[in-house]
Order: structure tokens, then C-alpha cells, then sequence
């Protein structure tokens, strides 16, 4: 029997140097294995998970812009662990978050600008690279035991493109082995250079890997995010497997859904695009069918008279989104301005929760630079970067006003969870616009069955 293979895979730009971060990847055949369901419920599997993913995984702690100054540290919290991430006269470090004489948090505040960690059980007091500087009446503890001057347990940290990661193994293989994205990819987007203007966590009310699968496919936009169809081409997407479970998809912005009958009108929808990238709509002369490419001629043109350097972007980068995942639980927005970085964070207890981490980051600019409507920012949000804003936390029953479309997610994937929790549901079957899926799933497997 032969298969129909490949039928709609999608090269966005056939023009692509190959080996470039724009051409499409080779395509994987990843099989047709059908999983397990078990993974989403039960204690055990997260048990497991714990063990070989989160305790072994490179994990996204944060973006080097939230520390400026020496002393700045934020916490990390992964399941039951409590990550200090902070700045020293060192560099970033890494630690846990507990004293050393009888375990207490340290640091309960979830970020400040500390150069001294004072605990808050015994007074016992640490420098934020780790080193133990005083123990309240020490001459009351024997030598034997203190001696050793016990210090914070430091975390294995390393930055990539901006971005902080930290590892719970002792020894880990160095980040860049492990990352899956190819070199170059993440550094064009200088996410050093920019600053957080908005942090969003919010519970949502299913297994984290149902989010993650929710954000690596746009097979669902036509059905869950009808509004998208004037605008997003959902069924042109390319999508790419690198090594490690890393993944992308290129979604192209501007252009109607091919599901939609009408490919010629300017709908009101890239009107609004056109509008944004500094275009008059009405002046516009072309269709449907020219609107991105006149939005990455426009932005083009705005980034030279903003003096903004766009030289390392190829076109489809200045209006498409290239969404970009790695393994175990991010997904990265990457656009010219900013970023819109994503995580799904197992909760703590619960196996059918999760926590939908954001953080919305943009370049400084001169104040000209309006934030695009894709990154769903509130009316008014100050994109200066002047001021770190706190996060905003929503629990599993309240709108996390991220926008409609993620709203439309969040309201959806309870649904997922508990039809999956099914006797009737036996376990997923990907099509090839959900490649990025199995390959997530490949590799979590790969990790699952390490010793
Ligand atoms: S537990 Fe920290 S000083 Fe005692
Ligand atoms: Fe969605």
C-alpha cells in the first residue's frame, strides 16, 4: 500500500539558500507510532518526568535583561525546586534557593536586587555568588561541622542569544550540544538587547504537554481561531524538525487562510496589517495576495529611517512568524521588534494543570515603534523597557487577558484533557501539519527510556 507522503509540506520560500535558517529542513519520517495517554494523568508518569526530564533538561530560568545591575536575581521555580538566578561581579550564577544549616527558602521575594542573602530562620548570611559570610554565634557550632564554610549549592547555568538556562544535573553536556537550533538562529533576534514589557502566568487547566502540542500546530487555527483565517496562511506553513525535539514552524502573516474562498479582497483584517506596517489601505493598489510582501517592503523601508539594523533578516522574517520550540517546554515567537517567549510548566501536584508562562520582549526604540497587534498587549503597555514590570499571576478561573486568540486556547484545552481522559480515546494520531508534535514526542520518549 502506498502512502500519499508529504502532500502538504510547505517550502515557504523555494528560493532559500540551502542551509540557510530560512530553508526548509529535510523532512524525518517519524512513523505512525501511536502513544500512550498516561503520560497526561497520572502521578507516576510525572513522577518519572521529574526524574529523567526536568531534573536532566536544559530548562529557560529566564532573559539576561532582568538582571542589570549586580545584585539583581530573580526566582526560578521548576515543580518543587526554587532556582535564585542572579547577577555577581562574576556573571550570572545560578543557585538553590535554601539555606544550608537546616534548609529553609532563602529568598522568598520573587526578584529584587540582593548582593547579600539573609535567611530568615537563623540569620545565617550569604554573598549572592554563594559564599557563606556569616553564622550567627558561630562559636557555638563545632568546628567539625561548619569548617567547610557551607556556601549555596550552585545550579549548572549557561546563556544562549540572551536567554539564561540552568540544569539540575551535576555535570551536564554543555547547552549548546543540547539545544537542537542551529547556530545563529536565536542570536539574529539580539533578545539581549531587549527588554521585558510584559510577564503573564497564568494556570490553564490540562497537562503541560497538552499546551505545548496546542502551540507547535496551526491545524487548529481554521476551527478554534476562525478570526485568523483573514490574515494567517494556515495551511502555507513550514514546518521544520531540528535535533534534540527542537522545532519551528513559519507561519506566514498577511495572507489569507487558503481555506478561505475570497483570495483577491483586502480584508478588513490586512487592512489592519497594512495599516500597522505604516501603509494606507486605501492607497493600496494590490490584493490579498500582496499585502506580506508589501509589509516586509514597508517594514524594510522603516527600519532604514529608524536607523533599525534589519541587514541579518530575511524578508519572510519581517512579517511572518517563526515559531520556534525547544525541547522540553518552550516555544519562542520570534519576530524583527520583539519576542514572544513561552513556557508550559508542569504544576507541582496536579498532572491535568499546567502553568502558561509568557513573557513579551521588544527592542528599545525610540518610542516611535508601536507594538505589533500580534503580541496582544494590553492598551497603553509601556514598551520603553524603562521599567521591569511585575508579573501578573491568573489562577485556573480567571481571563488571563492575553488576547482573544490565546483566550480561545485557554478556554479550549480543559476540554482536550478530559475528552483524552476518555475509555472512548486511545491515544493521538499527527498528521503531517502536526510533524512537530511527534517529533516533541520522539524525543521525550528518547529521554524517558535513559536510565
Ligand atoms: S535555616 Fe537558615 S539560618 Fe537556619
Ligand atoms: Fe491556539
Amino acid at each position: 500500500m502506498s502512502r500519499t507522503k508529504n502532500k502538504r509540506t510547505k517550502v515557504l520560500n523555494p528560493d532559500a539558500p540551502r542551509g540557510s535558517l530560512e530553508a526548509k529542513q529535510p523532512t524525518i519520517d517519524l512513523g505512525v507510532e501511536c502513544y500512550g495517554k498516561n503520560g497526561y494523568f497520572d502521578k507516576e508518569s510525572m513522577q518519572t518526568e521529574w526524574q529523567k526530564i526536568w531534573s536532566r533538561s536544559w530548562l529557560l530560568a529566564g532573559v539576561v535583561s532582568d538582571l542589570r545591575e549586580v545584585g539583581d536575581y530573580f526566582l526560578f521555580e521548576v515543580l518543587d525546586e526554587s532556582i535564585i538566578v542572579t547577577l555577581t561581579k562574576e556573571g550570572i550564577k545560578a543557585f538553590y534557593n535554601v539555606c544550608s544549616h537546616r534548609g529553609a527558602m532563602l529568598v522568598n521575594e520573587p526578584r529584587g536586587n540582593q548582593k547579600v542573602f539573609v535567611c530568615p530562620f537563623h540569620n545565617w548570611t550569604f554573598r549572592n555568588t554563594g559564599d557563606l559570610i556569616r553564622i550567627t554565634d558561630e562559636d557555638t557550632f563545632d568546628p567539625r561541622l561548619i569548617g567547610h564554610r557551607p556556601g549555596l549549592v550552585g545550579v549548572a547555568c549557561e546563556i544562549y542569544a540572551g536567554i539564561i538556562f540552568v540544569n539540575l544535573q551535576d555535570d551536564p553536556s554543555p547547552l549548546h550540544q543540547e539545544i537542537g537550533l542551529p547556530e545563529g538562529y536565536l542570536e539574529a533576534y539580539r533578545i539581549d538587547q531587549m527588554n521585558v514589557v510584559r510577564h503573564v502566568v497564568s494556570e490553564w487547566g490540562s497537562n503541560w504537554k497538552v499546551g505545548v502540542e496546542a502551540f507547535y500546530e496551526s491545524y487548529h487555527l481554521h476551527a478554534v481561531h476562525p478570526e485568523t483565517r483573514g490574515v494567517m496562511g494556515d495551511l502555507n506553513v513550514q514546518y521544520d524538525l531540528y535535533a534534540f525535539g527542537a522545532s519551528r514552524m513559519i507561519v506566514p502573516l498577511g495572507q489569507p487562510s487558503p481555506r478561505l474562498h475570497d483570495q483577491k479582497s483586502v480584508n478588513e483584517g490586512l487592512q489592519f496589517m497594512l495599516r500597522e506596517a505604516g501603509l494606507d489601505p486605501d492607497e493600496f493598489k494590490g490584493n490579498a495576495a500582496d499585502v506580506r510582501e508589501a509589509i516586509q517592503q514597508s517594514k524594510r523601508r522603516y527600519a532604514e529611517e529608524k536607523g533599525l539594523d534589519y541587514s541579518g533578516f530575511v524578508d519572510g522574517q519581517l512579517s511572518d512568524s517563526w515559531a520556534t520550540g525547544i525541547f522540553p517546554n518552550v516555544q519562542i515567537g520570534c519576530h524583527p521588534e520583539g519576542v514572544f517567549i513561552m513556557r508550559f510548566v508542569p504544576h507541582p501536584k496536579d498532572p491535568e494543570r499546567f502553568f502558561y508562562d509568557t513573557m513579551t520582549m521588544f527592542l528599545p526604540s525610540d518610542g516611535a515603534a508601536k507594538a505589533p497587534l500580534w503580541m496582544g498587549l494590553p492598551e497603553g503597555t509601556d514598551v520603553s523597557g524603562r521599567l521591569r514590570p511585575p508579573t501578573e499571576h491568573y489562577d485556573i478561573d480567571q481571563d488571563p487577558n492575553l488576547g482573544l486568540v490565546l483566550s480561545q486556547d485557554a478556554a479550549f484545552l480543559p476540554k482536550v484533557q478530559r475528552g483524552m481522559r476518555s475509555k472512548g480515546f486511545v491515544g493521538q494520531l499527527w498528521g503531517e501539519q502536526e510533524q512537530r508534535l511527534r517529533h516533541f514526542h520522539v524525543e521525550l520518549n528518547r529521554r524517558l527510556q535513559i536510565e
